[in-house]
């Protein structure tokens, strides 16, 4: 099932049988006896209302023939037809009612079968790795989904409630003809019907590339628009509005091609239908019309070949769409199937057990890694936090440092050395465990299309609104929160663009200190506040992490003074460790970053009557 699928150009065997088998536990469903009675009640009413549909026809030629050929006495010449003109009737009836049946027993199969699968894929993308998400394009994977959920159902309607009963009814009517009227009529009526099928499959398989270039051109074409209106503002930024229509324009030019194709290659097909199909019903009506002339066929004979093949000309002239329709719901739902079977890079190992967590030590030991093998980022990093210590990590943009945090949570795994939690390698504990006992606030936050107040208690969807609140007000986002004129309920819009990037890290905060992890990671938690609010946060984060495993990556060095240890890291290696003084005394890289920022915190004072360094000072005051 984790196999890799080879990415081979699909044939109609190959589209054919993969889906069709991924999709049968889900329509099978062993442990669900109601699921499996329904689909068998379900396949008998469909052949009993194709029974009932077959026999209609004769019924009303025995009525015809009744009628034009006058039996003995008045009351047989009345009761007879009306008779059969009743039964032709309840055959109808029958017919539809079953049907009917079918389709309402059937419904609950199909749409639990859908429920499943979408829920299954859905569970797998959130399984599968952040390098995944990555490289994918969030739009394009959500339309796979809805495009195969939607072809699940396009299948199983077509297939067993169009295909299959119109194979059945060809058989049936093929046997009938053949016993009332013998060789050529029957003949005649299965080779039009074979060659009519025979002659779709051919020119839909032919055209099945148009149909799937015209899907992948309109993937495209979405992604694109998606991802342009995303960055609505950087595009305003840079004035690109011309080169977003353009680039949008290019790929719906491609569907645009792939369109015409489609529908052309469409029109094709539909005439060659026309014409076999009227070719047949033109050379079986003149055998039956050659039958009465004989005298050996009724007209009520006439009527019946007639009838049977008009009633067999439209499920059929519906085969085509039908079968286009199946032809790319196969497709679709091979598409979604595919991503299930896509591999998990990380997975927990065989038996792993859950994470026990004692003081939550963190320990890195040499660790390396790299996104890509050919280009190193972390070379040999280690470290430990102690329990309820916290040590900072400090450095130049690109060096690492937020790396760190995703090995941590174990979005990666290292390449090399290890990452240990009370003496744990986090690879072989459960990811669950593993990730229950880490609190992030993450450097970019992406916040939820909805409330405040949704999106705090995300930390802990059972949370009182006590508990809410006060971790809101530790973030010191309450009081701002409580201005708003609706509250909490302020909904915060897609990716929380509606907060600024400060209101939306104190959203970060609130719902991580809600989570209440053992260890808690800041990855510059703090960096888009002003330096006041950082230092009003900055008293409550510590007063948070009292007692917790806490590793701040930091931006503003005043922030980190009274770490047990700091870190600078850079170019993926640690080049200095310790306190503060101590750094400061070894006037390398830290010393000259501190005495950089302290100089623009000075200048910054300046344009901002703010008493700043006033507020350093005492900062530096209170490490020492
Ligand atoms: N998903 C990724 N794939 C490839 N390279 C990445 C990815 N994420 C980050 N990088 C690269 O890794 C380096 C370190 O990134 P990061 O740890 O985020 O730095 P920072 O110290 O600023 O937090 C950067 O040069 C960045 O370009
Ligand atoms: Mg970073």
């Amino acid at each position: 099932m984790n196999e890799p699928l080879p990415k081979a150009p699909h044939s109609l065997e190959a589209t054919g049988r993969g889906p069709i088998r991924s999709l049968l536990p889900y329509l099978w469903p062993t442990a669900e006896t109601e699921m499996r009675l329904r689909v068998v009640v379900a396949l008998a009413c469909l052949a009993a209302a194709k029974v009932a549909n077959v026999v209609v026809p004769l019924f009303y030629k025995q009525a015809i023939d009744a009628l034009t050929v006058p039996a003995g006495s008045l009351a047989a010449q009345l009761v007879v037809p009306v008779g059969l003109i009743l039964a032709y009737a309840l055959a109808r009836v029958l017919a539809l009612g079953f049907g009917e049946l079918r389709d309402a027993l059937f419904a609950k199969v199909a749409q639990r079968a859908i429920r499943k699968a979408a829920l299954s894929v859905f569970r797998h993308l959130h399984a599968l790795s952040l390098r995944y998400h990555l490289e994918r394009q969030t739009g394009g994977l959500s339309r796979s989904i809805e495009r195969g959920t939607r072809a699940i159902e396009t299948l199983l309607r077509f297939m067993l409630f169009n295909i299959l009963p119109t194979l059945l009814e060809i058989a049936m009517v093929g046997v009938i003809l053949w016993g009332l009227f013998g060789g050529w009529i029957a003949v005649v009526t299965v080779i039009t019907v074979l060659g009519y099928i025979a002659y779709t499959l051919a020119v839909t398989e032919w055209r099945t590339k148009f149909r799937r270039e015209m899907n992948e051109t309109d993937n495209r074409a979405n992604a694109r628009a998606i991802d342009s209106l995303l960055n609505y503002e950087t595009v305003k930024y840079f004035g690109n509005e011309e080169h977003e229509a353009n680039r949008y324009d290019q790929a719906l030019r491609s569907y645009e091609k792939a369109a015409v194709k489609s529908q052309t290659s469409l029109s094709l097909l539909n005439l060659g239908q026309g014409v076999i199909i009227s070719v047949g019903l033109v050379v079986v009506m003149l055998l039956a019309a050659g039958g009465i002339v004989n005298g050996t066929m009724t007209l009520g004979d006439f009527v019946l070949v007639n009838t049977y093949l008009v009633q067999l000309y439209m499920p059929l002239n519906f085969f085509g769409f039908v079968y286009r329709e199946v032809k790319q719901a196969l497709v679709d739902i091979e598409k979604m199937f595919d991503l299930l079977r896509v591999n998990r890079e990380i997975a927990d190992t065989a038996g792993a057990l859950p994470l026990a967590v004692g003081g939550a030590e963190v320990r890195f030991d040499d660790v390396a890694f790299g996104y890509d093998p050919r280009r190193p980022i972390l070379k040999g990093i280690s470290f430990t936090v102690a329990p309820g210590r916290t040590v900072a990590i400090v450095g130049p943009s690109g060096a690492g440092k937020s790396t760190i945090s995703r090995l941590l949570f174990r979005f990666y795994d290292v390449s090399g050395g290890a990452i240990a939690i009370d003496g744990q390698d986090i690879r072989s504990v459960t990811q669950t465990s593993l990730r229950a006992t880490i609190g992030i606030v993450p450097q970019d936050t992406v916040l939820f299309n909805d409330t405040i107040y949704y999106n705090i208690a995300y930390g802990c969807p059972d949370a009182t609104r006590e508990e809410v609140e006060r971790a809101a007000r530790l973030a010191h986002i309450h009081d701002f929160v409580a201005r708003l004129p609706d509250g909490y309920q302020t909904m915060v819009g897609e990716r929380g663009l509606k907060l600024s990037g400060g209101e939306k890290q104190r959203v970060a905060i609130a719902r991580t200190i809600l989570k209440g992890p053992a260890i808690l990671l800041f990855d510059e938690a703090t960096s888009a506040l002003d330096t006041h609010t950082e230092r009003e946060i900055q008293a409550n984060l510590r007063e948070v992490s009292q007692g917790r495993t806490t590793l701040v990556i930091a931006h503003r060095l005043s922030t980190v003074i009274d770490a047990d240890e700091i870190l600078v890291l850079e170019d993926g290696r640690i080049v200095e460790r310790g306190r503060h003084q101590e750094l400061l005394a070894l006037g390398g890289s830290y010393a000259a970053m501190w005495t950089r920022q302290q100089e623009a915190a000075q200048f910054h004072g300046v344009l901002v009557p703010q008493p700043l360094a006033a507020v350093l000072g005492e900062g530096a005051a209170s490490a020492s």
